[in-house]
């Protein structure tokens, strides 16, 4: 076991509606950072799963005509199933409806009781179910919530969180934690709204009964959030294990290195989830960061338009390495972006079928006809073209490793690629093709730093693109376990002597289909 550990999640999906690009973001982002941090020696533990109760899943339910129950069975299924088809190699799914959750969130509720931090009162004010989220009367926009949802008006008997106690607990923990939320924009979002003062938070409901129950008085339901960011904790099993011997599951892993969530629901986490830490006595998370938002060919996405993007048909469309490619490219990542379905071929035909795909195949091709298939040695880089290209992607690795840590994937990738870019540059003037009658030994050189550059995009782009990635691999005969980003950065090369398999293309242009 390794000191190395990294714990980072997805938000846990409402399951009353199909996974939608959205969904599918999030835990692409979280699945690129989870295979990086494997392969560069943690344990990692990567969670995702369905948030399942609410006022909002009820009624879809009732929607079916079908138990709520039955409703969440069949609906998680079909984020399970995307989790499968979009190849998330997330440790655990999540489901907020499990025996061990009900115990984390009776345990976190008891705990916020027992140290005096949820008081019986009675609520009266808006709720939006759309956002299960209370708003105030100052608040609303044009009698709506400030996201554009509807709300309606509730009374009823509320125990009540003591939020306006934590604000300076959590400013505090704000200035003493300058990565606590990313991006810095929507830090000081968080800032500037927790300075203007924090009012109670009801943390209970009576007028539905799809929810955790409250411990003690049957009436009431938890409120869904609060039951909901728990479930970053019941995954640790906190329940069972928190405060056991060291080596728990929950002692390796909590505090979570990273929430990662949109923009939409950056104050549950940087503000609530906090602030129920600090009262029920537990240590905070590490980071939370919020990404943006997609929009489709410029459009805002939304059932009502009938736009909303399936992930499923894009994998389809396009493929899925291609598919994960583009949405970690194409935008900056933290601000919003747009899918436009001419963006995406053209990162498809430019960036995967041209830079890295002409790049690998030509070389391969060329070792494969010229030099009967068998890698040659790698040279001492006494030619500057060699060593220009080759100490380049060597410093790739802590390129990357600093991009993954700010969450800034399409840095990583650019930067991948400003060195397939060079790699590109130098085949075109060292021209090897040109040299097998003039200079073998030299063309053999060549292809050498050739292999060694790709080995390393090859090894780099794993964590983006991991089938593709291991296809080239296969055809540059890296064995399995040699493909950590440990081998990186000069720590290893290319093999001589070994015959290669044949080669063949890994990334496919993309034809625009005939209309018609
Ligand atoms: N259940 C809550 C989260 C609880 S976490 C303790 C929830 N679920 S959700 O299903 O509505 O949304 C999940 C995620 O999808 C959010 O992070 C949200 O930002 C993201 N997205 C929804 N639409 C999106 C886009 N159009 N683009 C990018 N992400 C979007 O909120």
């Amino acid at each position: 076991m390794t000191d190395k550990r990294f714990y980072l999640t997805t938000p846990i999906y409402y399951v009353n509606d199909k996974p939608h690009i959205g969904h599918a973001y999030t835990t692409l982002a979280c699945d690129v950072l989870a295979r990086f941090k494997r392969l560069d020696g943690y344990e990692v533990m990567f969670l995702t799963g369905t948030d399942e109760h609410g006022q909002k899943v009820e009624a879809a339910a009732k929607k079916a005509a079908v138990s709520p129950q039955e409703f969440t069975d069949s609906v998680s299924q079909n984020f399970r199933d995307l989790t499968d088809r979009m190849g998330f190699s997330n440790d655990q799914f999540i489901r907020t409806t499990e025996p061990r959750h009900y115990r984390a969130s009776q345990k976190i509720w008891q705990l916020l009781m027992d140290r005096g931090h949820i008081r019986l009162d009675k609520y009266a004010g808006w709720y939006s179910v759309r956002d299960e989220a209370f708003y105030t009367e100052a608040e609303l926009v044009d009698g709506m919530a400030p996201t554009g949802a509807p709300v309606e008006w509730v009374e009823e008997p509320s125990y009540f969180f003591d939020l306006s106690n934590w604000q300076q607990g959590l400013l505090d923990h704000y200035e003493a934690n300058p990565d606590f939320v990313a991006p810095q924009s929507r830090f000081n979002e968080i800032k500037s709204f927790v300075s203007g003062g924090l009012k109670d938070l009801s943390v209970s409901r009576t007028s539905f009964a799809w929810g955790v129950p409250v411990p003690g008085d049957s009436e009431h339901v938890m409120y869904v959030w609060l039951d909901a960011l728990t479930n970053y904790l019941t995954a640790t099993g906190w329940a069972e294990q928190g405060g056991a011997a060291a080596g728990s599951l929950y002692d390796r892993l909590w505090p979570a290195d990273l929430h990662m969530v949109g923009k939409d629901i950056l104050r549950f986490h940087a503000v609530y989830w906090p602030a129920f830490l600090m009262a029920a006595g537990l240590p905070l998370p590490k980071r939370v960061f919020a990404h943006g938002w997609w929009t489709n060919e410029g459009q805002k996405i939304s059932k009502s338009l009938g736009n909303v993007i399936d992930p499923l048909a894009l994998i389809e469309e396009y493929g899925l390495d291609q598919t994960r490619y583009f949405l970690m490219r194409e935008v900056p990542f933290g601000r919003d972006g747009d899918f436009a379905k001419q963006s995406m071929i053209q990162r498809i035909n430019s960036d995967l079928a041209n830079d890295l795909g002409n790049l690998a195949q030509r070389s391969l091709s060329l070792i494969a006809k010229n030099l009967d298939g068998v890698m040659p040695a790698f040279p001492g880089l006494d030619d500057p073209a060699d060593a220009a290209l080759i100490t380049r992607a060597d410093a790739l690795l802590d390129q990357l490793r600093d991009a993954m840590d700010r969450q800034a994937f399409h840095e990583g990738l650019r930067d991948i690629w400003e060195v397939i870019a060079e790699a590109n540059r130098y085949i075109d003037t060292a021209a090897p093709w040109a040299l097998k009658k003039t200079d073998p030994a030299r063309m053999a050189e060549v292809l050498a730093v050739l292999a060694e550059a790709v080995r390393q995009f090859a090894i780099l782009v794993q964590p983006f693109m991991p089938e593709a990635a291991s296809r080239l691999l296969d055809q540059l005969g890296v064995a399995g376990t040699e493909r950590g980003m440990d081998q990186l950065g000069g720590a290893a090369r290319i093999k001589a002597g070994q015959t290669l398999e044949k080669p063949s293309g890994v990334f496919p242009r993309y034809q625009e289909k005939e209309e018609g």
